[in-house]
């Protein structure tokens, strides 16, 4: 028997019990004579004790010297009350130790390359090549244990809603979100490729053809895109679908299944989360993922500009001003650093100007009309000590850069209560976006979105309108973070093609990538939508934890590499030829 009870779970109630326990050596100390160690398993700590004096086999005490810390034990022993002094009212079982009587060494270990519990302090490359180590931090296990807690909660839930889960498959084809694909070539069919899936989107939209009504998948996700602090390349979504819905159906279900799950988490959510259009997240917060645990809005003072003689303002879409409270006591140098991420984000130049008792001292003093100043001050109802920074641009520009300046300037003067989780909804997306380096229109969302309005509707409209037509897809936004999306889906065969065409997709194209969805269109597709809720950035944001790459057990680097396995890792020759590969020759330095 390897143990009666677990370490962290030996306390008071077992004083003069006998108890065998198993776990790794977290630290000792050796005086002489008495060893001390600290055991641990999953549930914590323990201290265990040996006096040579109480064992008499001379082996057992060789054995206890040569103990050495993260070796593998197996105990036997009483637990004690520890003398008065020794009492650690910092450990669940600081009260008792456990004095041995029998000990084996169940396996040896080298010293760790890292003090395990120190571990979070380590460098990152370290701590992912021997994550195994890294894992052991109980800080770590708390984090797993919560993300367990968490996706057992959401399947209790969705199991009384009458969710089925079902798994799609990974070996598939593409589906666009957005991301280049991860492809795995066919050793079968020689130059054709698997596409990983980016999402099991359209597999869940034929589950409701299927007529499954309901269904829900922890679903790992692939996606080779430019990795962030919250993104991986390969990650897991809560990915729902339901049929005979519309978005009330969504957000009733998902305003429950988040007030349920995040209880867990010691949240308390207040539902019906609250909801904010896209063009009003946009114009008051210059984001569509708004962080409103803090005021500070955008403004808009084009009208005020309209007669300006100033040319930076004459020639921009708008000009939009944040008034940040108090910030007249910002240097020179914080504002050359605020106008360097300004730029940054693509925008011209960012102004700024501090009330103080001597007016707006501004550099845009020197070019725009003293009453243009005085409205612009009124409006924006600034008191003295407030400082106003603007940015004139295109629209979409302008907000973006003050959204991003807002949320960094947030962080930087305390604004945000961290014990604060807001929720909010965010809807009424624009349907399609217009890429200028492309000169096409993209889905925001993706092409499987059904407008907001009917096919008549659309036939009729010019492409302007079209670009104002909103779609039926809302985002969950936690904290400013986008921690899902999804969208009520088209359904009609005619709809979907009508989108596809405004996508610039050509009928042979849509039915070479997407012919089997087409088909299924037209077998009786019943009204339904869902949503996708990124399970790390979710896990990440309840559990307070900076990087994303904490919350998932193997991730990958910001280099998309694996320091664990070494993958992805050059394959030799033979297994390329099978696939029908050959790789340029400046690339294949290992096998030739
Ligand atoms: P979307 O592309 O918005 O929607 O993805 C849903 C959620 O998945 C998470 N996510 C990521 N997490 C970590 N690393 C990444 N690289 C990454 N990319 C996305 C985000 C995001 O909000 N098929 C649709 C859903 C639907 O319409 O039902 C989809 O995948 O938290």
């Amino acid at each position: 028997m390897f143990r009666t009870h677990y370490c962290g779970e030996v306390t008071d109630r077992l004083v003069g019990q006998d108890v065998v326990l198993s776990g790794w050596v977290n630290t000792r100390r050796d005086h002489g004579g008495v060893f001390f160690c600290d055991l641990r398993d999953i549930t914590g700590l323990v201290q265990i004790v040996f006096r040579p004096e109480e064992v008499e086999s001379e082996d057992l005490q060789k054995l206890i010297h040569s103990i050495r810390t993260e070796y593998v034990l197996r105990v036997e022993g009483q637990v004690c009350n520890r003398l008065e002094g020794a009492v650690n009212p910092n450990m669940n079982t600081g009260d008792i130790e456990v004095v041995i009587s029998n000990i084996e060494i169940l396996n040896a270990s080298k010293p760790p390359v890292f003090d395990i519990e120190n571990s979070r302090d380590v460098a990152e490359d370290v701590r992912l090549k021997y994550r195994y180590l890294d894992l052991r931090n109980p800080k770590m296990q708390d984090i797993f244990r919560k993300r367990s807690f968490f996706i057992q909660a959401v399947s209790d839930f969705l199991k009384k809603e009458r969710f089925m889960y079902v798994e799609t498959p990974i070996l598939t084809k593409s589906t666009p979100e957005g991301a280049r694909d991860y492809l795995v070539p066919s050793r079968v069919d020689n130059g054709a490729f698997f596409a990983l899936p980016q999402s099991p989107q359209l597999f869940k939209q034929l589950l409701m053809v299927s007529g499954f009504d309901r269904y829900y998948q922890i679903a790992k996700c692939f996606r080779d895109e430019d990795l962030r602090a919250d993104r991986q390349p390969e990650f897991t979504q809560l990915d729902i679908e339901m049929s005979f819905i519309n978005e009330e159906d969504i957000y009733d279900v998902l305003d429950r299944m988040i007030k349920h799950t995040f209880k867990d988490f010691g949240v308390n959510v207040n539902t019906p989360i609250p909801r904010i259009s896209y063009d009003e997240s946009m114009r008051r917060f210059g984001s569509d993922a708004p962080d409103l645990r803090f005021e500070m809005e955008l403004n808009d003072l084009s009208d005020i500009f309209i007669d300006t003689e100033f040319k930076v303002f004459q020639s921009a879409e708008v000009v939009i001003g944040l008034k940040v409270n108090g910030g007249s006591s910002f240097s020179r140098k914080d504002l050359d650093l605020l106008i360097a991420k300004a730029k940054d984000l693509g925008a011209k130049g960012l102004l700024w100007g501090k009330y103080t008792d001597n007016g707006l001292e501004s550099p845009l003093s020197k070019f725009e009309k003293p009453d243009n100043i005085d409205k612009m001050i009124a409006k924006l109802e600034m008191e003295k000590g407030d400082l106003v920074l603007i940015v004139s641009d295109d629209k979409e520009l302008a907000q973006t850069v003050l959204g991003a300046i807002r949320k960094h300037l947030a962080k930087k003067l305390g604004l945000i209560d961290d014990q604060d989780y807001n929720f909010v909804w965010v809807n009424d997306f624009p349907l399609l976006e217009y890429n200028e380096e492309e000169c096409r229109y993209f889905a925001k969302h993706h092409p499987f979105t059904a407008p907001n309005v009917s096919l008549e509707e659309l036939n009729k409209m010019s492409k302007d309108e079209i670009l104002s037509v909103k779609s039926r897809a809302y985002d969950i936004v936690l904290n400013g973070v986008e921690l899902g999306g999804g969208s009520i889906r088209i359904h009609n065969i005619a709809m979907q093609k009508k989108v596809f065409e405004l996508l610039g997709i050509t009928e042979s194209e849509g039915r070479e990538k997407f012919g089997f969805l087409l088909d299924a269109l037209e077998y009786g597709t019943p009204p339904h939508g869902g949503i996708a809720l990124g399970i790390d950035r979710l896990i990440m944001l309840a559990t307070k934890t900076e990087s994303i790459r904490d919350v998932i057990a193997f991730p990958k680097t910001q280099r998309a590499a694996c320091p664990l396995t070494r993958a992805p890792s050059h394959v030799d020759n033979t297994q390329l030829m099978e696939l029908g590969l050959k790789l340029k020759e400046k690339l294949n330095f290992e096998n030739e």
